[in-house]
């Protein structure tokens, strides 16, 4: 039997593993899943190992473990870096679920659950590519390394030392990494463009404890005021970033470029349905694919203070809280963005509140060549597994590792991913679509032999 036939006569399995995968609750961000977070590592160790790897490992970091594994059958002929998270966004808000987050339910063709687009299912696309290889050819026919870490929805902090102190054990021709989107499920596509990020928390204080609303209203400025004002002001009216020297180090996008994202299919009724929203915004001069993907976007992630309990309090709060992300274009830099709009919400803030600005972490944005050997293999892999040619895409999101794999390793990597723009990622309701998982696993067989020559 060759690869192809035997992962599609065990698809009940890869389907049952991925489900066991999914019961594991690895919430990377929450204290309380730690012991999750190992069980987790350790589960996908142990299904490394049963795929045929030699050498897999959980390796412990500042934070959560990495999971390491390496097969090395053919000396001579390339290496590949896969790279993918097995940990998970928290699931709330748990009442807006119409299937437990962690209780893995297939709906028709979709399986519904926390983590199973973002990024479990597509991470376990290489795991079974590799099992099929073993056991119909004895090993697969590239050489791989992989390097799947627990600590990606939450900025990856241990994840750049730990790069730059294991060079040789990761070092590779190409990286591949299966956490992204294609256009619809008929419609392959190759990410070719991320947005980085610089996270940050903003305080603002105004009188030293909570006073009474009425004994000090009207004539004590409240913080939370005062935040929403510097907060409004971060726009114009056009959706522009109004933070000086914001975009001094943002490229222009060339017109064959702009020519190449007016090429890409998009239903702008479906987008709008889909975010669920009547009209769009943002910088007229830009489409909507230009705005989420190759233009720089600030978010407010969060806001908070003062009395949000059921039932009325009437206190005129002492402090008022953000959490803020921009997402960031080439070339601008993550620390440089914070210190940018550290100083602009400084200089911003009226004289009646103090401001204290942390940087949470940080990304850079990444562009990737799409002309090398591996590119040309990975486009003959969608082309032969979805029987249609991939779209290059840019996207809005952030894998912070591509930009570290190109500066620390001096490889590039192949953004193979298998979601879809509707998989509610960090959202409720999260699912993949399992053909789409299906054909993820055939597109990582292909790409392997087409690689492999
Ligand atoms: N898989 C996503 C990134 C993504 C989303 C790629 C949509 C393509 C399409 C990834 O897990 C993610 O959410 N990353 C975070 C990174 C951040 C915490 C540094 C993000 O983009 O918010
Ligand atoms: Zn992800």
């Amino acid at each position: 039997m060759n690869p192809l036939d035997y992962a599609r006569a065990h698809s009940a399995e890869a389907l049952a593993e991925l489900e066991e995968f999914l019961r594991i609750p690895s919430i990377s961000t929450q204290a309380e899943h730690k012991p999750d977070m190992e069980r987790a590592a350790g589960w996908l160790r142990d299904q490394l190992l049963a795929a045929g790897f030699p050498r897999a490992e959980v390796m412990p970091t500042a934070g959560h473990p990495i999971v390491y594994a390496e097969w090395q059958p053919h000396p001579g002929r390339p290496t590949i870096l896969v790279y993918g998270h097995y940990d998970v966004q928290p699931a709330d808000p748990l009442d807006l679920w119409r299937t437990p987050p962690f209780e893995p339910t297939r709906i028709g063709d979709d399986l519904f659950g926390r983590g199973s687009s973002d990024d479990k299912g597509q991470l376990y696309t290489h795991v079974t590519a590799v099992k099929a290889f073993k056991e119909t050819l004895g090993a697969p026919p590239v050489n791989i390394r992989c390097l799947f870490e627990g600590e990606e929805e939450s900025g990856s902090p241990s994840l750049a030392p730990f790069i730059q102190k294991h060079k040789e054990l990761l070092a590779a021709d190409v990286a591949v990494v299966s956490d992204g989107q294609i256009i619809d499920k008929e419609t392959p596509a190759i990410v070719y463009g991320l947005r980085g990020i610089s996270y940050l928390e903003v305080k603002v204080t105004g009188p030293a404890g909570d006073l009474h609303s009425g004994g000090y209203g009207g004539a004590v400025h409240n913080p939370i005021h005062a935040l929403s004002t510097m907060i409004a002001g971060l726009h114009d009216a056009n959706g522009r970033i109004t933070i000086p020297g914001f975009y001094d180090s943002v490229r222009d996008l060339d017109p064959q470029e702009r020519a190449g994202l007016a090429r890409i299919p998009f239903d702008r009724d479906a987008w709008l349905q889909q975010a669920g929203v009547s009209q769009a915004w943002g910088e007229p001069d830009y489409s909507i694919i230009e705005r989420t993907g190759a233009r720089p976007a600030l978010d407010v992630n969060g806001i908070w203070g003062g009395y949000i309990e059921p039932g009325a309090k009437t206190v005129l709060p002492s402090k008022a809280y953000a959490k803020i992300s921009m997402r960031l274009v080439p070339d601008q830099e993550p620390q440089e963005a914070f210190r940018l709009i550290e100083q602009h919400l400084k200089a911003i803030a009226p004289k009646t509140v103090s401001v204290e600005v942390q940087y949470l972490h940080g990304g850079n944005p990444a562009i990737v060549r799409r002309d090398s050997a591996p590119m040309k293999a990975a486009v003959r892999a969608y082309a032969a597994a979805f029987g249609a040619e991939p779209i290059f895409v840019r996207t809005g999101g952030s894998i912070p590792v591509i930009a570290e794999f190109q500066k620390e390793l001096g490889i590039e990597t192949i953004l193979m991913g298998f979601g879809l723009p509707d998989d509610n990622l960090h959202a409720p309701n999260e699912k993949f679509h399992l053909p789409n998982y299906f054909r993820g696993i055939e597109t990582v067989i292909r790409f392997q032999e087409f690689l492999a020559g």
